[in-house]
């Protein structure tokens, strides 16, 4: 049974759109729209070419696809909608069927976790009219717990500071995030989200127009009217005050309160002790550091995509799981577009680019990085989700703290309190990471023990955590034979690791993308497949 999970959609509020491909519960291939078309988001598209790429990837026709599902469970007629995107993109109309959107988000976390039972948490903006979802996963069955409707809204709350503080609303969230690191958590939020016994209370009368049945304002237009906050809104691209981050520090901090709450009341209840999350907010890597130290549960698992994309991947797997397949985990993130050296020398030598072949570009990787270049590193199949995990990455050595703002400066163009994460070797983890645990998908931080802080500055963000990477060579054996010959070379069994992009483009799909991003950018190498450029190089 092939079945193919959308997400995406037609309205200008629609953003993520991604396709994933099941054969009988296993993922083949998934992969997100903005790649595709080269815009962050795809906003108001339906992801036909990631479609495309499922297809060709599996070897399919459309008419092999017994099954389309949609998570827009409340969109009027979107089944006919689909029908003609279909017809008029492949020629042809598999069965459509719409689905949930916050139980297609517990689905993309609880089936890929692998966890037998678990407690599903799944936090957003607003998805079919709901915001915030509890479930219990038992034995392949996921039974809903309790639900909170927009705009009783975790992701509306965090939304709102973002755009208070100045920032993009649905795009800027991690902005304020990072910004907390340099604040204090000194102003009480508790009269805008107030935390209570089974989770917390978002007193909505501040935010206009978003109720269950009303669209969301424009990305442009402002989400509240009076907030009553203790400074005034930051007006975008104004200075960035000590007050401001106070204030992202004091926002974040009442949000992992009330995440906190909600996830007590609902452990006690139940007696589950693993945790599986997603939607928009669990991408807030911290408030999920928060929820693994605090003892109220074994495990926390959040999936590669917990954003919008992931609906394309939970619907797959609903469909499959009601037709009697069992959801296979999903144990790594590599499930996109991969191109055969030839394809990759065809263009190399089309754009004219001077390069070398190497018989070992891991080897070659590491010599660079160990001079303290800053690379691209293009390998393997594409990551599906928000972050580059070492298959569309730029990589440098994490030694030198001044390697931040050189990355800043001649290649990510982006605000200096940003952090860069690390890749590590699972097995070193324990060394330089409080309470390390696996963390295969950079979703979660973890406190830098005093190892990484002297030996890898450029990687431990100003509140001393880390969002980093666990590597195996189970699921992407070059990247790790790259970090152990780094190691060989530095003593260090870890690289700082960003997306393969500049700020607002999107990750590097194709080896042309990835050309583009070396060429139009201070980046000093580019690994791609088995050839090498270096800038400054007469070879
Ligand atoms: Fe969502």
């Amino acid at each position: 049974m092939n079945v193919i999970g959308l997400s995406g959609g037609v309205q200008y509020g629609n953003q993520d759109g991604a396709a994933a491909l099941l054969s009988d519960g296993r993922l083949l291939a998934a992969a997100e729209e903005e790649r595709f078309v080269g815009i962050k988001f795809a906003n108001g598209l339906l992801p036909r070419h990631a479609v495309r790429f499922c297809l060709q990837h599996a070897g399919l026709d459309i008419r092999d696809v017994d099954l389309v599902v949609f998570a827009g469970a409340t969109y009027k007629d979107f089944e006919t909608t689909l029908r003609r995107f279909f017809k008029f993109h492949f020629g042809h109309a598999p069965e459509i069927r719409l689905c949930d959107h916050h139980s297609a988000h517990a689905a993309s976390s609880y089936y890929a976790s692998g966890f037998d039972e678990a407690l599903i948490v799944t936090l957003d903006f607003s998805g079919d009219r709901k915001s915030t979802t509890v479930s219990q996963g038992r034995d392949g069955r996921i039974e809903p717990l309790a639900q909170m409707l927009k705009p009783n809204s975790l992701g509306i709350y965090y939304s709102a500071v973002t755009q208070y503080l100045g920032f993009q609303r649905d795009s800027d969230e991690y902005k304020v995030m990072g910004m907390g690191a340099y604040g204090r958590d000194c102003h009480d939020f508790s009269h805008i989200l107030e935390i209570t016994r089974e989770g917390y209370h978002f007193h909505h009368r501040f935010i206009r127009g978003v109720t269950p049945d009303q669209p969301s304002p424009g990305k442009q237009e402002p989400l509240f009217d009076s907030f009553p906050m203790p400074l005034p809104p930051r007006v975008p691209g104004a200075p960035i005050t000590q007050e401001h981050y106070d204030l992202a520090a004091s926002a974040q901090a009442q949000l992992e309160r009330a995440v906190l709450s909600l996830v007590e009341h609902h452990v006690r209840a139940t007696g589950l002790d693993r945790l599986c999350l997603a939607g928009g907010v669990a991408l807030n890597c911290l408030m999920v550091q928060k929820l693994r130290e605090s003892g109220l549960v074994r495990e926390v698992f959040v999936p590669p995509v917990c954003s919008d994309a992931g609906l394309a991947l939970g619907t797959a797997y609903l469909a499959a799981a009601a037709a009697g397949r069992e959801p296979e985990p999903c144990n790594h993130a590599y499930w996109g577009p991969e191109f055969t050296n030839d394809e990759i020398r065809r263009v190399l030598d089309l754009v004219g680019a001077r390069y070398r072949e190497v018989s070992d570009p891991a080897e070659t990787a590491a010599r660079l990085i160990a001079e303290g270049r800053l690379i691209g590193w293009f390998q393997g199949r594409m990551e599906f989700g928000p972050r580059a995990l070492g298959n569309r990455s730029i990589l440098a050595h994490p030694g030198d703290g001044a390697v931040k703002d050189r990355l800043n400066g001649l290649v990510k163009f982006r605000e200096e309190f940003r952090p860069f994460a690390p890749s590590v070797r699972h097995a070193e983890g324990p060394r330089y990471f409080e309470g390390y645990t696996d963390s295969p998908y950079m979703t979660q931080t973890f406190t830098a023990g005093p190892r990484a802080r002297s030996e890898a500055p450029a990687i431990v963000h100003a509140d001393g955590t880390s969002r980093i990477q666990s590597v195996h060579a189970t699921t992407n054996p070059r990247y790790d034979a790259l970090i152990a010959a780094t190691a060989r070379r530095t003593g260090l069994p870890m690289i700082l690791n960003t997306s393969l992009n500049v700020l607002g483009d999107p990750i590097a799909r194709d080896p042309f993308s990835a050309l583009k991003t070396y060429f139009a950018s201070g980046l000093e190498a580019l690994v791609i497949g088995n050839f090498a450029l270096e800038k400054g190089s007469v070879e």
